[in-house]
């Protein structure tokens, strides 16, 4: 720990650059956004990006001087953007972006029906550029020399062992993170092709619902998503997204328009026009497949893919709360630079070591995940985030947002007004190790965690996790977490403590046996048999081994298991008592367990993770 302190100054120097790099102006004063756009601001630029933008699938990159020749006709385009699709083959397309919605729109307008398939004649901004003569005659064109492309296979994620050698070279913890973050989080050419799938789907239904909106939220949107990431996105019929202008609030209309009752409950009537528009997706959407309704969720949702963007999308029409959670997490993230890339970390180290999974279940997700680092850096002695409760109450009229079911939203997006300004100073690796060692000692029998409050309160169920969710206070975001992953986590919180504290030792001593360099956050995330503590050390397909497993043990006597079991040593006094509380809290949850008579079958699917 002495030696992160050491560190401080020069790596505190490594932020502010980075701060510098990403025009990040609040290096010099953290907690301030001044000059920055605010989340409904970035959403705005980014929904008339879209409606600016088309994109055209072309045989090769090669295509593009070509196309940029053609489609200067409608207008002035201001960046081409290529990427790849990677099937069976790669197939290319380009993203072009006009001056103005109306370019194109005439672009759009411009384009003919596919007489060779069947399908049905429908207009999206999605096109391709056909070999010319095909069909028609191709007007002349005055040669137009396209200015350079401004992504070349732009959405590949990064190569793993590119990746590694980065991360092998970076002169420090606080430079990895950095690097990792840098490397693998949304690029901008993601989060247009993100605004641009939901354009599609706005478009489709505008004839009948002109004020109807389709927005991405969560990760796309919010920073803290990856290369990759899912597109969530809320589908609302009418513009009850955002703020009210004064003139909607102050003189209600006199003309109201003639309206079909609901004749069900609100879900059930949700769910009805779900199955619909389900239905419109998959039959009329150029690009939209494989798509499911999952109707009976707490949040209903149609999933489905989009082959001409590759990617997944999560459509729902309920659940506005998860809408301005993002707007939350997007302030957080703005707020400090060194918010986003210590997210990152600790989120790839929970994927690495298996406590997340991309599908939802009984571990936690990464939102929880994202919860219980925004409530750490609140916490702190010095805090880097204030509290939700804090935004709540310098809001003005202005900041009014409720959900269709009565929940307010309301908080400031205004950061200034709070006079939030954090005097916190450390580093992203002393705030990586203090995270790791924060949830090592965290009392998840007894404590909720409250963004709200920005302290532990006291736990009002029996769940193994409680997160007070942010929005609606009397509901649990880590619900789902059961009392086994929340074990994991506690253990792995340690091991990582453990493994960052003697990284941060080591930091200079190179690997002897002359095998590949492998240092800091690579160790975090690539060795878990080095951890002090595993997980298969107390979930075992059959439970009733992990307590003779201990006792065998502390007895000094080979373990049952076939293979050996090595020795444990502890460096550290205190991760040996850790452990032993572990041990103890563990064997007593097992006698419980036992004792209700809700010990887990051998092969039933909750321990079907335990054999890593
Ligand atoms: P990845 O998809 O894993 O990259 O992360 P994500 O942040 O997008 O998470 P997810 O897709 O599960 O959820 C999308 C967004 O919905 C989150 O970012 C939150 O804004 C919101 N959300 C998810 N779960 C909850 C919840 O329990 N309560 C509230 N208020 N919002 C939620
Ligand atoms: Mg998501």
């Amino acid at each position: 720990m002495n030696s992160l302190v050491r560190r401080s100054a020069q790596q505190l120097n490594l932020w502010r650059t980075y701060c510098v790099k990403h025009n990040a102006p609040e290096a010099a004063s953290p907690g301030r956004n001044a000059g920055k756009p605010n989340y409904e601001e970035f959403i705005g630029r980014h929904q008339r990006q879209a409606q600016c933008s088309i994109v055209v699938q072309v045989s090769s990159e090669k295509s593009y001087a070509e196309l940029y020749n053609y489609c200067s006709c409608f207008g002035s385009i201001l960046g081409a953007h290529h990427y790849c699709v990677r099937q069976d083959e790669a197939l290319h397309y380009i993203l072009l972006e006009y001056a103005t919605p109306g370019e194109a729109a005439a672009a759009i307008g411009a384009g003919v029906t596919n007489g060779e398939l069947s399908g049905v004649p429908v207009r999206s901004p999605f096109l391709w550029f056909r070999a010319a003569g095909g069909g028609r005659r191709s007007p002349k064109l005055v040669p137009n020399p396209a200015p350079a492309l401004l992504a070349l296979d732009g959405t590949r994620l990064v190569d793993q062992g590119h990746l590694l050698g980065l991360l092998r070279g970076a002169a420090d913890i606080e430079e990895q993170v950095l690097q990792l973050h840098e490397h693998t989080r949304l690029n901008e050419l993601g989060v247009r092709m993100r605004f641009l799938a939901a354009l599609q789907v706005q478009q489709a239904i505008a004839g009948m619902f002109p004020a109807a909106q389709a927005q991405p939220f969560g990760s796309s949107v919010n920073g803290f998503g990856r290369m990759g990431c899912d597109l969530d996105l809320i589908l609302r019929f009418d513009n009850d997204m955002g703020a009210k202008s004064p003139l909607e609030e102050a003189v209600p209309s006199r003309l109201v328009y003639h309206t079909k009752e609901n004749l069900s409950n609100g879900r059930s009537q949700t769910q009805r026009h779900m199955e619909c528009f389900g239905d419109m997706l998959h039959l009329f959407l150029p690009g939209v497949c494989h798509v499911r309704r999952i109707l009976q969720a707490r949040v209903p949702i149609i999933k489905y893919h989009h082959e001409h963007l590759d990617l997944e999308v999560d459509l729902s029409m309920s659940n506005l709360t998860g809408f301005y959670m993002s707007e939350l997490l997007y302030m957080f993230g703005e707020m400090d630079p060194r918010v986003r890339p210590l997210t990152f970390t600790i989120r790839r180290w929970a994927q690495t070591c298996g406590l997340t999974n991309p599908s939802p279940g009984r571990w936690i997700s990464n939102f929880s995940l994202t919860c219980l680092v925004m409530f750490f850096l609140q916490q702190l002695r010095l805090p880097i985030l204030p509290t939700i409760g804090a935004l709540t109450k310098a809001a003005e009229s202005g900041d009014s947002r409720v959900t269709e079911d009565g929940i307010s939203c309301t908080f400031t997006r205004n950061v200034d007004r709070l006079g939030f300004r954090s005097r916190n100073q450390s580093s992203l690796s002393e705030l990586l190790l203090q995270f790791f060692e924060f949830y090592s000692q965290f009392d998840f029998h007894n404590r909720a965690i409250s963004l709200n409050e920005g302290k532990p309160l006291s736990k009002p169920d029996h769940s193994a996790m409680y997160i007070v969710n942010p929005l609606e206070q009397l509901l649990n975001v880590s619900k789902n977490v059961s009392l086994e992953e929340c074990e994991r986590l506690r253990i792995e919180v340690r091991n990582a403590a453990w493994v960052l504290e003697t990284e941060v030792e080591n930091a200079s001593v190179p690997e002897a046996d002359g095998q590949e360099l492998s240092w800091g956050l690579l160790n975090l995330f690539k060795h878990p048999e080095k951890a002090v503590i595993r997980p298969n050390m107390f979930f075992k397909p059959r439970m009733v081994e992990v307590s003779d497993l201990f006792e065998q043990k502390e007895a000094g006597a080979t373990p049952s298991s076939t293979a050996p079991t090595p020795a444990v040593t502890y460096k550290n006094a205190s991760v040996r008592q850790q452990v032993q509380s572990i041990k103890a809290a563990t064997r007593s949850e097992l006698k419980q367990l036992r004792g209700s008579g809700s010990a887990v079958p051998p092969n039933s699917p909750k321990n079907r993770r335990s054999s890593r």
